[in-house]
Parts: structure tokens; sequence; C-alpha cells
């Protein structure tokens, strides 16, 4: 029988068939990214009535989370910052800036600010905050380096098989209680020299001695008062005895050399975290 292919096809078609299944994984991933970038609005940056920024707040400000989200360490959610709660810097810092129009329309009128989501999970899924906090899990390993994000936007899908990751095995997650308010925290570090360290909420309505030099020529906000109490009573933060027991704490729990997997698996003895049993539990979720 007359040869249909030549030799050379036969070449070809292993080096298609090879090329293939060489493809499949950069197809799949391609795949991947659009279903999660569109799917679960993954990574995408949600527009704001006003055009507040994380990044100079938390990153160049060094303001902690628990100034604005009171609720985060005791509540189920997190809360939401009341206008009065901008205002406590906006009456004096930036006060005629067009960018806080809407702010200063708000405290004036009662209106609170109407900021959109950014996070939501369906009505059926019980979440709480303040568990994961008391347990060790850092707000950055939920919702990213928050201090380099301009405008919000989701790290992480929030999907259900997200949440079981870290419920099957917690100790890939876990970290000082000290640090889950810590940007940039990796284990070995202490808590308080990550890149947001958190002292402000010990200290309302004050900045910290900003890393930027730019904070340290407001004034206004009782920045001064601020700086002069922290030299008169050394470290830790002025009139509170909370802050330097919390970096105390830090201290005592830095075990140099030690990796994620160690320390994670020595937090989840410390605080008696659950079993990946119970933890995965429908019931835990679903209630
Ligand atoms: C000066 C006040 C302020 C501070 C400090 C602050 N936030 Fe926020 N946060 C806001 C405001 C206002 C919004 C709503 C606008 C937006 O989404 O950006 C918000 C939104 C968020 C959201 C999205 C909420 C949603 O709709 O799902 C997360 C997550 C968040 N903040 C985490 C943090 C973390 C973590 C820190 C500390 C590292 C922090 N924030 C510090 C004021 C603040
Ligand atoms: C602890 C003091 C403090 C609080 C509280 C605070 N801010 Fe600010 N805000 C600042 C400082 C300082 C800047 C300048 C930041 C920078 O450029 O690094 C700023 C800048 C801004 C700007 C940009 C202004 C411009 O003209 O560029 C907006 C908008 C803003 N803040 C909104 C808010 C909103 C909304 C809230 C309440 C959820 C809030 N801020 C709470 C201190 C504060
Ligand atoms: C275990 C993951 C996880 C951790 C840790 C976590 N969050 Fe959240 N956060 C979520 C989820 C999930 C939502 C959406 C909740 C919902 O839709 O009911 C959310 C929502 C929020 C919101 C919107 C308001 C609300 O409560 O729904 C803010 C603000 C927020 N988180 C701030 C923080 C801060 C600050 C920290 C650190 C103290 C933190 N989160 C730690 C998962 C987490
Ligand atoms: C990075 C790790 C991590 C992620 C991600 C995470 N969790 Fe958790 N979760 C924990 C730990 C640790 C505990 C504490 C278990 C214990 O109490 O011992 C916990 C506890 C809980 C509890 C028990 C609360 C209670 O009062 O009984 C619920 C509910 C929960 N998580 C829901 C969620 C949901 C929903 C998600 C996803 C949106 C999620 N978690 C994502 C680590 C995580
Ligand atoms: C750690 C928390 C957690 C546990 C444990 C959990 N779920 Fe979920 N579940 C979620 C979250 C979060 C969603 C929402 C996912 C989304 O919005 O994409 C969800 C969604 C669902 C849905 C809706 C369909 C879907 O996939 O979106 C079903 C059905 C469901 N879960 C069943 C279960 C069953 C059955 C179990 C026990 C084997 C279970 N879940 C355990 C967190 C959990």
């Amino acid at each position: 029988m007359a040869q249909i292919f030549s030799p050379s096809a036969n070449v070809l078609t292993k080096l298609s068939i090879v090329g293939s299944i060489a493809a499949l994984p950069v197809l799949g991933t391609a795949m991947y990214a659009v279903n999660m970038v569109y799917g679960y609005k993954y990574y995408i940056p949600v527009e704001q009535p006003v055009q507040f920024s994380h990044k100079h707040h938390v990153g160049d400000d060094g303001i902690d989370c628990r100034y604005c989200h009171t609720s985060v360490e005791k509540g189920k959610s997190a809360g939401m910052p009341p206008t009065h709660t901008c205002m406590s810097c906006h009456s004096a810092l930036w006060s005629d800036s067009p960018e806080l129009q809407t702010v200063r329309a708000s405290y004036i009128s009662g209106q609170p600010i109407r900021w959109n989501r950014v996070h939501d999970l369906p009505d059926f899924v019980y979440f709480n905050h303040s568990i994961h906090v008391k347990k060790g899990v850092g707000c950055e390993t939920c919702h990213g380096r928050v201090d380099e994000k301009p405008l919000m936007y989701k790290s992480h899908t929030m999907t259900m098989s997200w949440c079981l990751d870290c419920h099957r095995q917690p100790e890939k997650y876990l970290r000082p209680r000290e640090a889950v308010w810590t940007m940039g925290w990796k284990p070995g570090m202490d808590a308080s020299t990550g890149d947001a360290a958190g002292i402000l909420a010990l200290e309302p309505k004050l900045l910290s001695e900003s890393r930027t030099g730019r904070a340290a020529n407001l004034e206004g906000v009782e920045l001064k008062q601020y700086i002069e109490r922290q030299e008169a009573g050394g470290a830790g933060g002025g009139s509170g005895s909370e802050s330097s027991t919390g970096a105390q704490g830090t201290k005592d729990n830095l075990k140099p050399g030690e990796t994620q997997l160690q320390l994670g698996l020595r937090l989840k003895r410390e605080y008696h975290v659950r079993s990946a049993r119970e933890m995965t539990d429908c019931g835990t979720c679903h209630r």
C-alpha cells in the first residue's frame, strides 16, 4: 500500500501531540486565572464614594486596623468606621481637600458614607472575625497586604475550598496573636517590626511617629503630645501599660530560626486550636 503520510508527517504528528500536552497546563492556568478574576471578582479594586486609601492610612501613616475597624477583636463583623472617626483627623488635616468633600458633607448631614462591599459571603455561611483573631490568624493571611492597596480588593477567592484549606491545616498560617495586625510579618520577626506596627489603637486619635516623616510635619492632631509622651514614658506608647505587655508577649513568643510549620504547630497547641475534623465539619460554617 502506498504511503499516504511521509515519514516527516509522522514526526510532525508526534510533535503536535507533545506540543498540545505541554500547552495544557498553560491553557489550564489561563482559564483558572480568568475564572478567578471574573468569577470571584478577585484582585479587582472596588470603586468607593471617597477615594479612601489603605496605602496612605495604614502603609504611610501607620494607623492600626482597630482604630477604624473597632469590633474586629470582639465581634463577628470587623465594623466600618463612622464619619466622625475620619473627622477626628480630617477636621484639622487636609480640611479643604476636595477629595474629602463627601466626608465633610456626610459629617454635616449625619448621613453615613455608603461604602461598597468588597468581601461579601453568602448568607448561608457563618463567619466570625473575633475567633480568627484570638487564634492567631493574621488580617494579612485573608486580606493580603492591605498597607499596599490604594483601593481595596480581594486577595483571595473566599470560596469554601479556600476556607477549608486552612481549616484542614491551620499550622501553615498561624502567627503570634500580637502579630495579627502586622503587615509583612514573617516567622522569627518581632511583631512590632513589621511594616505597619500596631501601636495606634492603644493611643487613639494619634498618628504614629510616621516612618514617612510626612506625618511628623502635621499639625493639629495631638501628634506632638504623643511624641512627647513617648519620649518621656520610654518605649511602648505613653499612658498604657497594654502596649508594653503586647511587645513583651511577642519577645517571649520569638524563637529564632523557627519555621512557619514549627511555629504553627506550637501555636496550635498553645492556642488550643480545634481538630481538623471539627473545623471542617459542615456545621461549623453552615448553621
Ligand atoms: C483610617 C481608617 C482605616 C484604617 C486604619 C483601616 N481601614 Fe480598612 N477600611 C476603612 C474604610 C473607610 C473602608 C471602606 C472603603 C474601602 O473598602 O476601601 C475599609 C475597608 C476595609 C476592608 C474591605 C471591607 C469590605 O467591604 O469587604 C478590609 C478587608 C479592610 N478595610 C481591612 C483593614 C485592615 C486589615 C486594616 C489594618 C491593616 C485596616 N483595614 C485599616 C478604613 C480603615
Ligand atoms: C489618624 C488620622 C486619620 C484618620 C482617622 C483618617 N485619616 Fe484620612 N488622612 C490622614 C493623613 C495623615 C492623610 C495624608 C495621607 C498621606 O498622603 O499619606 C490622609 C489623607 C486622606 C485622603 C486623601 C486627601 C487628599 O487630598 O489627597 C482621603 C480621601 C482621606 N484621608 C479619607 C479618610 C477617610 C474617609 C477617613 C475615615 C474612614 C479617614 N481619612 C481617616 C489621616 C487620617
Ligand atoms: C480567616 C479570614 C479572615 C481574617 C483573618 C480576617 N478577615 Fe476580615 N473578612 C473575612 C471575610 C470572609 C469577610 C466577609 C464577611 C462576610 O461577608 O460576612 C471579611 C470582611 C471584613 C471587613 C468588612 C466588614 C465585615 O466585617 O464584614 C473588614 C473591615 C475586615 N474584614 C477587616 C479585617 C481586619 C482588620 C482583620 C484583622 C484583624 C481581618 N479582617 C481578618 C475574612 C477574614
Ligand atoms: C488562614 C486560616 C483560616 C482561614 C483562611 C479561615 N479560617 Fe476559619 N478558623 C481558623 C482557625 C484557626 C479557627 C479557630 C478554631 C478554633 O476555635 O480552635 C477558625 C474558626 C472558624 C469558625 C468557628 C467559629 C466558632 O465560633 O465556632 C468558623 C465558623 C470559621 N472559622 C469560618 C471560616 C470561613 C467561612 C472561612 C472562609 C471564608 C474561614 N473560616 C477561613 C482559621 C482559618
Ligand atoms: C470553613 C467553612 C466551611 C465549611 C467547614 C463548609 N463550608 Fe460549605 N461553604 C463555605 C463557603 C465560604 C461557601 C460559599 C462559597 C462561595 O461563595 O463561593 C460555601 C458554600 C457551600 C455550598 C453552596 C455551593 C457552593 O459550592 O458554592 C454548599 C452546598 C456547601 N457549602 C456545602 C457544604 C458541606 C456539605 C460541608 C461539609 C462537608 C461544608 N459546606 C463545609 C464554607 C464552608
